[in-house]
């Protein structure tokens, strides 16, 4: 039986994957604080359903010695502890540091004091170190990896990204594009992966980082107003509050199952992978902002208004989706739901859910009081 760690293992992808691997015969362990901000006030639905697969630790991955406490006899970690909110992160950046930076330092420096034999870390890192990720000049027929976009051009309502006055086609981004984090979040995520593959290599130890596009689906917290846009959107749909979308809501999405990122996440600890890797995980294909909305009020059945504000948010991108060619080649992964399927899964089991107070508001008008929402 191998053992396995998951930092943040009580969270909506840990959880899937504590119930994955206890099935598959790994001996679980998590080390998880319960962030309120996750899991509310009271007891953990999310922890109450996995609680008998695993020995769980409350404890905070900014302290060594809790890390200490975890890693002893793991085989493997799954880091995924992480304050998660890019907007969020903008503002909050020094908690956001502390937790994703820091943590990933203590827990680097537990595996260093220790004689821990721990032979390979997955890193749950994320699509927004690309940014924007790759596009095409239908002119010049060549990539490019665009910069932020002015403030001017979403301003006045110039949503796409254009090259000197010719449109760019967006491509899939695969692990070979140019990084440009756009938020604290994603710089955290970068800093993150280059820490681990660092160290790992010093270590001895193998480091798998995949970078998740935006997952869905059951276990999502319904409750968090800071990220997780199907959720959002449920909850603003369940409390009969209208949904506003920012831009043109043309603005896409690569949505990838929760279901999906578990079993890939699962193939990088079972799979002999020969070199330290960066993996993307995601679906592959694209889904507008403005289409998660209207599906969603369709399965809600609801009479809510949705409407274009054309407000944007400081460091949204645009598009992104995933090219997952390499994640075939090395993982043999691909993604068994598409977006019609999950969100039938995700509807249904929002439906029997308690419905959750729509902190959506509140979260909004911190963006605008620091200037991050025009
Ligand atoms: N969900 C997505 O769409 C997505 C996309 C890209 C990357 N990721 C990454 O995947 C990982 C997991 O994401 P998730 O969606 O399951 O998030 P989540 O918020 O549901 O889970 C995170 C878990 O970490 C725990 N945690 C937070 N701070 C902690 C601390 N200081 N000490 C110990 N535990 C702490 C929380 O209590 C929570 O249980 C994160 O690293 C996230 O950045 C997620």
């Amino acid at each position: 039986m191998k053992n396995v760690l998951i930092s943040g293992g009580a969270g909506f992808i840990g959880s899937r994957l504590c119930e994955k691997l206890f099935e598959r015969g790994y001996k679980v362990t998590i080390l998880d604080n319960l962030s309120t901000q996750i899991h509310g006030d009271n007891d953990s639905s999310l922890l109450e359903k996995i609680k008998d697969k695993c020995i769980f630790i409350k404890g905070d991955v900014r302290n060594k010695s809790d890390w200490i406490k975890a890693i002893k006899n793991q085989d493997f970690i799954i880091h995924l502890a992480a304050e998660t909110g890019t907007g969020q992160s903008m503002y909050d950046i020094s908690n956001y540091t502390e937790v994703n930076v820091l943590g990933t330092a203590k827990m680097l420096e537990a595996l260093s004091e220790t004689r821990s034999k721990v032979k390979k870390i997955i890193l749950a890192s994320s699509r927004a170190v690309y940014g924007e990720g790759k596009y095409m000049c239908l002119k010049k027929e060549r990539f490019l990896f665009p910069l932020q976009r002015s403030e001017k051009d979403l301003k006045n309502a110039q949503f796409e990204i254009k090259d000197n006055n010719s449109l760019l086609k967006y491509v899939a981004t695969d692990e070979n594009s140019e990084l440009q984090p756009l938020s604290i979040y994603a710089i955290n995520k970068l800093q993150q992966e280059q820490m681990v593959l660092f160290m790992g290599r010093t270590l001895g130890i193998q480091v798998v980082c995949l970078r998740y596009q935006n997952v869905y689906g059951p276990g999502q917290s319904l409750s968090n107003p800071y990220t997780g846009i199907l959720s959002v959107f449920s909850t603003r749909i369940l409390n009969n509050n209208n949904i506003d979308i920012y831009e043109d809501g043309l603005q896409t999405r690569d949505f990838v199952y929760i279901d999906d990122v578990v079993e890939a996440t699962t193939l990088a600890i079972k799979k002999n992978i020969i070199c330290n890797e960066i993996i993307n995980i995601g679906s592959g294909t694209s889904t507008t902002v403005k289409d998660v909305a209207n599906i969603l009020k369709k399965y809600f059945q609801s009479n809510i208004k949705i409407s274009i504000s054309g407000k944007y948010r400081v460091g949204d991108i645009r598009h992104n989706f995933a090219d997952i060619t390499k994640a075939k080649e090395i993982l043999n992964f691909s993604p068994k739901f598409n977006f019609q399927e999950g969100v039938i899964n995700f509807v249904q089991w929002v439906k029997n859910q308690n419905i959750m107070r729509d902190n959506y508001d509140n979260s909004v008008n911190e963006l605008k009081e620091k200037g991050l929402l025009k």
